[in-house]
């Protein structure tokens, strides 16, 4: 039975093994494992613990098998009624003899945590297979968002 739930500071470490096999499985690392993946539990608690990020993550009988995270991104207050803050969301990641409506529990607490928590709009960047994911969630492109790559 797969449970989702909030994610806390001390599973860290474990998450931290996820990002990496979800990044390194996608290109080379420039990082050794153990390295990486000490300097990112070693983020990720933070971020837990400040709040400034906040993850949800799958629960398979005491072992997670997936996450996704949130941060928001405070809008200058406005004086026309607009929910004053954006979301971006990032490393949707389900390992993959867990996949199958995961991706989608995941996806759907972190939506009700913003719709509940004054996010206006949330942007995320998809690879290309999972887009038919984020389409069925209401995720459109925008065509008036200017990006830079910054060098
Ligand atoms: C994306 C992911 C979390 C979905 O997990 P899941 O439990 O299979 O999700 P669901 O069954 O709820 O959704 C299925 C959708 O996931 C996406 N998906 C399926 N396999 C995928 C893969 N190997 N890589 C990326 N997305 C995938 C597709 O959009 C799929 O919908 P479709 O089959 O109608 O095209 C999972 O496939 C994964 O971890 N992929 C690798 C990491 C990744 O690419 N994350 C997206 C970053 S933006």
């Amino acid at each position: 039975m797969i449970e989702i739930r909030p994610a806390v500071p001390s599973d860290a470490p474990r998450l931290a093994q996820l990002r990496w096999e979800f990044r390194a499985g996608r290109d080379a690392p420039a990082e050794e494992h153990d390295a990486f993946v000490d300097r990112c539990a070693a983020w990720m608690a933070m971020q837990l613990t400040s709040g400034a990020w906040r993850a949800w993550v799958a629960d398979e009988n005491g072992v997670i098998v997936g996450h996704v995270w949130l941060h928001v991104i405070s809008k200058i207050p406005n004086p026309v009624g607009e929910r004053d803050r954006h979301a971006y969301i990032s490393n949707v990641y389900v390992i993959p003899s867990s996949r199958g409506g995961v991706g989608a529990r995941l996806l759907q607490s972190a939506l009700d945590w913003a719709s509940a928590n004054h996010v206006d709009r949330i942007v995320l960047w998809p690879t290309t297979r999972s887009r038919s994911l984020y389409f069925r969630y209401g995720f459109t492109p925008n065509g008036d968002v200017l990006e830079r790559t910054c060098s």
